[in-house]
C-alpha cells in the first residue's frame, strides 16, 4: 500500500498555549503576523488572547477582521488587499473554521491574480505566499490541520473546496480554554461536525491505516462528551477531549478526504446558508443508513467505538445502533429538519437538482462506501427535508439498497434473499457474517449464494473448499471424509459423477 502523509509542521496542544504564540513565530523566525479573524472575536476580547503575548514580546500585529462565517471568496480579496497594504511574513488565523479558512485562501489568493475560483479541487493548490499558524476556538472544522480550505462563491453560490499544501497551515495551538464561550448552538454543530470528519474519514474509500488510527481515535473521544460540552460548557475535560478529537479527525480527513455527507452539505449551505455543522448534522443519519449496506464492518466498528454499541453486537446491530444514535443525537442537539430551519420548500425543490450536481462535482460523493448517482443524491435531499428521526429512516425505502446492487458481490445469503441476514445461530454464520472475516461463510465458501438453493445443495455447488474435502483431493482441514460419506456428491476435479441427495445424477 502507497500514500501520502500531511500534516502541520508543528502544533502545540494544552490549556492556556495561546498564549504560548510568541514561541511558535521565534521557532520559525517570523515577527510580522497579521491576525485574520472575525468581529466577534474582537468585540469578545478574545483575539487579545494571542495579540497580547506578542505585542508583551515587542512584536507590532496587525488585525483583519472582518472575516464572516461561511467566508466568501469577496471577504478573502478583502483580506488579500488588506495584507498586500502591510509588511508582513505570516498570518494568524484565530477563531473558528470561517476565519482560518479566510486566513489560508488569503495564502493562495496572493501568489498571484486568478480569482478564487481557478483553485479550486481538482487543482492542486499548493502554494500559498505567506505561512500560516492556526489557532482554533471551535471544537469543530479542524481547520488548523487540515490541507483545505472552504470558500463560498459569492456570484455562483457555491461552496469549493479548495485543497493542497498552500492551504495546509505551518503551525497551530490547540488550546480547549478558547472554547469556553462557545455557544450551545455552535457547539453541538461543531462536535457535529468534527465526528463526521471522523466518521467520513474512517469510511472513505481514501482512508489509509494512518488516517483510520486517528479517525478512530477522534470518534473515541468526541462520541462521550459532545452532550456534556453541549449542556456543560464549563466542563473542562469534555471541552479538552472535543478539541483534541477535532484536531486528530482534522488530521484524519485531511488524509483519508470525506465523503457524501459533505458533498450534499456544501450547497446546503451555499444556497440556504446554514452553518456547515448544521448541515452535517441534517444529513449524517440518513446519509449513514443509506451508506451502512456498502462498509457494514466499517460503520459496526465505529458504531462500538463511538459507544453505541457493544462488542457482544454483531455487525448489522451495531450499524443500526450507529445510525439511530446519531438520529438520537439530533433529537438530543435539537438539530432541525431543513424544513424545520425555515427554509422554503419550493426554493428546495427547485434548487435540488443543481446541489445534487454540485455535491457530485466536488467529488466528496466518490469517496464514499456507496456512491450514488444524482438522482439518489435528490432522493436523500427529499428524505432529509422532513425527517430526522431514527424510526422514520428505518423505514424509508429511499434508503435502501436497491435490487441490482444487491445481487452479485456483496449479496450474502441466498436463503433469506437479504444482505443482513437477522437469523442468528446457523443462519448468521452462513449469510450474514462474509465480509466480516466471522467463521462460516467465508471459511466454507468463496463465492456469494445465488439461489433459493437446500443449505446441502448450495454448499455442493460453491463451497470449493468442502467439495474438496469430500472427494479427499486436496483437503486438508481435519473435515473427516466420512462425515460427508453418504451425501454422495463429489468434487468435479474427481471426474466421476455426483449425485444430490436424492440420488439425481448432477
Ligand atoms: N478547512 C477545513 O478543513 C474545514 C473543515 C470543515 C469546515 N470548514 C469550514 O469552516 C467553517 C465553519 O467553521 P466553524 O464551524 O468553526 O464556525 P465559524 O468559524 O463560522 O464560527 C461560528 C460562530 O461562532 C463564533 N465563535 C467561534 N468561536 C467562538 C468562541 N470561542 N466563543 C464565542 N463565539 C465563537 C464565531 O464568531 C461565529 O459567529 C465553514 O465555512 C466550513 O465550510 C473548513
Ligand atoms: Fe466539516
Amino acid at each position: 500500500m502507497e500514500f501520502n502523509i500531511v500534516a502541520p509542521r508543528f502544533m502545540l496542544v494544552g490549556g492556556g498555549t495561546a498564549g504560548r504564540i510568541g514561541e511558535i513565530l521565534a521557532k520559525f523566525g517570523l515577527s510580522r503576523p497579521l491576525v485574520v479573524t472575525d468581529p466577534v472575536m474582537v468585540a469578545t476580547g478574545l483575539v487579545r488572547r494571542v495579540i497580547d503575548p506578542l505585542e508583551k514580546a515587542g512584536i507590532t500585529v496587525g488585525v483583519f477582521s472582518d472575516t464572516i462565517p461561511e467566508p466568501t471568496d469577496t471577504v478573502v480579496v478583502a483580506g488579500v488587499q488588506h495584507m498586500r497594504a502591510g509588511d508582513y511574513d505570516c498570518l494568524i488565523g484565530f477563531g473558528g473554521g470561517s476565519p482560518i479558512d479566510t486566513a489560508k485562501a488569503m495564502a493562495i489568493l496572493a501568489m498571484g491574480d486568478a480569482p478564487m475560483s481557478a483553485y479550486k479541487a481538482p487543482f492542486a493548490a499548493d502554494r500559498g505566499a505567506l505561512p500560516v499558524i492556526a489557532v482554533p476556538t471551535t471544537a469543530g472544522t479542524g481547520s488548523e490541520a487540515t490541507r483545505f480550505t472552504v470558500i463560498t462563491d459569492a456570484a455562483r453560490d457555491e461552496k469549493m473546496l479548495i485543497a493542497g499544501l498552500g492551504a495546509l497551515p505551518l503551525a497551530g495551538i490547540v488550546d480547549y480554554e478558547l472554547t469556553f464561550s462557545v455557544p450551545k448552538r455552535t457547539t453541538a454543530d461543531t462536535g457535529i461536525d468534527a465526528y463526521s470528519h471522523a466518521l467520513e474519514a474512517w469510511v472513505s474509500k481514501r482512508a489509509t491505516p494512518f488516517s483510520d488510527a486517528l479517525a478512530l481515535a477522534a470518534m473515541e473521544l468526541i462520541a462521550p462528551n459532545l452532550l456534556t460540552a453541549y449542556h456543560e460548557p464549563q466542563n473542562a475535560k469534555a471541552r479538552e477531549a472535543m478539541m483534541l478529537g477535532a484536531m486528530q479527525a482534522g488530521i484524519s480527513f485531511s488524509n483519508a478526504s470525506v465523503a457524501l455527507v459533505h458533498g450534499m452539505s456544501r450547497p446546503i449551505g451555499a444556497h440556504f446558508h446554514v452553518p456547515h455543522g448544521l448541515s452535517n448534522a441534517m444529513l449524517l443519519p440518513a446519509v449513514t443508513r443509506f451508506s451502512i449496506p456498502a462498509a457494514i464492518g466499517r460503520y459496526a466498528e465505529a458504531a462500538r467505538r463511538s459507544g453505541f454499541a457493544t462488542a457482544s453486537d454483531s455487525d448489522e446491530r451495531a450499524a443500526d445502533k450507529l445510525a439511530d444514535g446519531l438520529a438520537a443525537w439530533n433529537a438530543a442537539l435539537s438539530v432541525p429538519t431543513p424544513r424545520g430551519f425555515g427554509i422554503d420548500p419550493a426554493v428546495w425543490q427547485a434548487k435540488k437538482e443543481l446541489m445534487a450536481e454540485q455535491a457530485l462535482a466536488s467529488g466528496s460523493p466518490g469517496n464514499n462506501p456507496r456512491v450514488p448517482d444524482k438522482a439518489e443524491i435528490m432522493a436523500l435531499y427529499d428524505v432529509v427535508w422532513g425527517a430526522n428521526s431514527g424510526k422514520d429512516l428505518r423505514n424509508d425505502p429511499r434508503l435502501a439498497q436497491p435490487r441490482r446492487q444487491a445481487r452479485g458481490r456483496d449479496r450474502r445469503c441466498g436463503r433469506h434473499r437479504s444482505r443482513h441476514c437477522a437469523l442468528a445461530g446457523r443462519g448468521r454464520r452462513r449469510c450474514g457474517a462474509a465480509r466480516s472475516g466471522r467463521r462460516g461463510l467465508r471459511q466454507s465458501c468463496g463465492r456469494p449464494h445465488r439461489g433459493r438453493l437446500s443449505r446441502n445443495r448450495r454448499r455442493l455447488r460453491y463451497c470449493r473448499p468442502l467439495e474438496r474435502r469430500r472427494c479427499g483431493e486436496g483437503g486438508d482441514s481435519g473435515v473427516s471424509r466420512d462425515r460427508y460419506r453418504g451425501q454422495q456428491r463429489r468434487h468435479p476435479a474427481c471426474q466421476q459423477p455426483g449425485r444430490d441427495r436424492a440420488g439425481r445424477v448432477e
